[in-house]
């Protein structure tokens, strides 16, 4: 039999400990084993009846980071979800039935289906070591809390920080939670325990939600409010697109969180969540990540090689170098800042300021931040980092003549990276006498906001350089996605097609409004003609001449819309005008006929989209089809309740989509022509 992951230990004095401590594995998660194993335990101490209960993670990570992932993948019913879940909720209501005074001891983070175990408690202790974070993040997932927590959260909370919590899913740190009362006491860790045990024997009333959000529950209420918190919602997300949102605020509108009815819902929707096609890719969404991430780890140089970074040198200070310096300074690492003169580099450290600012909440942290990220115009980090990073100015002779300046002052072992989007390693290798130690760190703008690195490798790059590029990625917290070198890499590449079919539309006559409509209203974040304009009409065109001279698909009629706009320097978002007019950051858009929008317009976009996906994977510029999914949803924010673009295309019909690229081929001609790569795709 294998060993129980909860340990339960009557002391003297009548109080008990509870201990979870899962065998093999970094963080604790509630799987059905884990569940079972703790009913056991449950019926252990309704017998043995403690004085108190303290339940506690005997992992130094944190508490309990939810339900076992895994495990939903696995469903094959709302009948099997309804079995799973509802063990869960009565362990749960259990737990809140003992005689008893419970807490829970938390540290670290306290997430999902974990938070709803500590919620059962009639008291929770959190341990002020910085790291704390408590949240109900279902919703990313397309489902909501299933274990009571939907209940419970708003008897504890009240209704507006409850709801706030599972709708947007994001975690709370010690001092908001304390003072929601998610946690009744929060304390040092070396006093933590005593403080809980004190709770325990004190066992004062359990804490209430001021009489206001008491009252916000009262049914008449609630019909009131509803009407507001949809139309909340429909900013922010479709109902068909994301459901689970929606849920929560049917379940609180109709059951006020009272009553077995409310539990009985909660795990009714969340069964009926859990088979939607929205919950099942975000699932996938979060295992795509997973899996990036440990490309990183697993393809590290040397055990530890994390730790070998520690000096950076940035060289170009603008936009993206002067950014990622920042979040290098912010990552922990010691960072000089590079540029022509002091000039250029002052406004970069402007904005590292500001992000530091805003990243970090202690001062001393904060200054130690801030004191990592030195100007240097001189140069002089370079013979000491242990990383250095290109990013001036597009332009392959400057990039070459910069090159072969820094390459000699590097000290060994040192990896050499340059951040260009549209020329090849295989060009600007040229220069350098070690070639093998060259690689792309192709960062997204805004850096702070995009979690992808695009980890670029030529035929020349050596395996140790890649594996330390993937490996330096993740330490700095972003997302490595190894691509092969090849004009656009994966990201800018797929989106070429996507954008240049918005520019063949504008020609058409077809109003930007219109057309980011229909790839919004697929789910895209934002529409290709804001995008375009977001980026850069000039930075667009230079990346789609690039590609689209390598992918042969010329354009059926001349672009003269961008070709204008570009000629009068109107350039998108950066000069106040582009396609749209930008007022506060925000694009103006026109009143125009909904109904106008041409039957194909939604399908011309995406799939032209997907079809490019499908060449990429076929000429291997990535090695699998999921990390062009995951670099499409990482990268571009494709609509992540869709899975990513092959996955959507394989949910849809692969043959499906092939017959519709070869209707476009017919009607809107041969760049629509399936790429031969499909035939692989079954
Ligand atoms: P930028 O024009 O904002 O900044 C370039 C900086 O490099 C300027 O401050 C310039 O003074 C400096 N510089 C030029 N030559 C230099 C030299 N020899 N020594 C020291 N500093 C020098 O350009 P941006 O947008 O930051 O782009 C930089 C690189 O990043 C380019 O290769 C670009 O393709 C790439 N990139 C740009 C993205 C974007 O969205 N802007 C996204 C991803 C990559």
């Amino acid at each position: 039999m294998q060993a129980s992951a909860w340990t339960y230990t009557r002391e003297e004095g009548g109080l008990a400990v509870l201990v979870l401590d899962v065998p093999e594995r970094s963080a604790n998660t509630l799987s059905s084993l884990v569940l079972t194993q703790l009913a056991e335990q449950m019926d252990r101490i309704e017998q043995d009846r403690p004085a108190g209960l303290l339940i506690r993670s005997g992992k130094r990570s944190g508490f309990i980071a939810g339900a076992d992932i895994k495990e939903f993948t696995t469903l094959g019913s709302e009948r099997e979800a309804l079995v799973m879940v509802r063990r869960g909720q009565v362990l749960c209501d259990r737990l809140a039935a003992l005689p008893c005074p419970t807490v829970a001891l938390i540290h670290g983070f306290a997430l999902g289906g974990g938070l709803e175990l500590a919620l059962a408690c009639r008291y929770r202790v959190g341990v002020d070591d910085g790291r704390l974070a408590l949240g109900l993040p279902e919703v990313q997932l397309g489902i909501h809390p299933g274990f009571g927590g939907t209940v419970r959260s708003v008897q504890l909370l009240g209704v507006r920080p409850a709801l706030d919590l599972m709708l947007t899913g994001k975690t709370l740190r010690a001092e908001r939670a304390l003072a929601l009362g998610l946690i009744d006491r929060l304390a040092p860790p070396q006093e933590a325990e005593t403080v809980a045990r004190a709770l325990l024997r004190a066992a004062p009333a359990p804490h209430r939600p001021v009489l206001l959000e008491r009252m916000l529950s009262l049914p008449g209420i609630r019909g009131l409010l509803a009407p507001a918190l949809l139309r909340q919602l429909a900013k922010r997300a479709r109902k068909d697109h994301y459901p689970a949102p929606y849920a929560i605020v049917d379940l609180w509108v109709r059951y006020g969180a009272r009553g077995r009815i409310a539990y009985e819902q909660e795990a009714a929707s969340i069964s009926r969540l859990f088979l939607t096609s929205t919950a099942r890719n975000l699932v996938r969404v979060f295992q795509l990540q997973d899996k990036l991430k440990a490309l990183g780890a697993r393809d590290a140089a040397a055990p530890g090689a994390q730790e070998a970074f520690r000096r950076v040198h940035v060289i170009g200070a603008g936009v993206m170098g002067g950014d990622i310096a920042a979040w290098c300074a912010l990552r922990g690492l010691e960072v000089t800042l590079q540029d022509r003169g002091l000039e250029q580099i002052e406004p970069a450290l402007r904005r590292a300021a500001e992000l530091i600012e805003k990243r970090i909440r202690v001062p001393a942290e904060r200054a130690a931040a801030l004191a990592r990220l030195r100007a240097d115009v001189e140069g002089r980090g370079v013979a000491d980092a242990d990383v250095v990073i290109e990013a001036i100015f597009e332009d392959l002779q400057a990039k070459h003549a910069l090159f072969a300046k820094v390459e000699p002052q590097l000290k060994a072992g040192a990896l050499l990276a340059t951040n260009t989007s549209s020329l090849t390693l295989e060009s600007i290798a040229t220069v350098l006498a070690v070639p093998e130690r060259l690689v792309g760190l192709h960062f997204f703008n805004p850096v702070a906001q995009m979690p992808l690195v695009e980890v670029i490798h030529a035929g020349q790059t050596s395996p140790a350089a890649t594996a330390a590029a993937l490996s330096f990625a993740r330490k700095l917290d972003r997302l490595p996605l190894p691509c092969r070198s090849a004009p656009g890499f994966l990201v800018n590449r797929v989106l070429a097609p996507y954008l240049l079919e918005a520019l063949i539309a504008l020609e058409q006559g077809i109003a930007p409004e219109l057309i980011d409509q229909a790839a919004q209203d697929f789910g895209m974040p934002m529409g290709p003609v804001e995008l375009a304009d977001v980026v850069g009409l000039d930075v667009c065109k230079h990346v789609g001449d690039i590609v689209g001279a390598l992918s042969g698909r010329a354009p059926p009629l001349p672009l003269t819309r961008i070709e204008e706009r570009i000629a009068q320097r109107k350039l998108g978002r950066k000069t106040g005008e582009g396609f749209y007019v930008w007022k506060d950051g925000k694009p103006q858009r026109h009143s125009v006929d909904w109904a106008s929008v041409p039957g194909d317009l939604q399908d011309r976009l995406i799939l032209a989209l997907v079809n490019e996906c499908v060449a990429v994977l076929r000429e291997g510029l990535v090695t699998e089809a999921d990390l062009v999914d995951a670099g499409l949803i990482f990268g571009a924010g494709f609509a992540p309740f869709r899975g990513g673009p092959l996955a959507w295309a394989q949910q849809t019909g692969n043959a499906l989509i092939v017959a519709r690229l070869q209707g476009l081929a017919q009607t809107q001609g041969a760049r629509f022509t399936p790429d031969p790569g499909w035939a692989q795709r079954g």
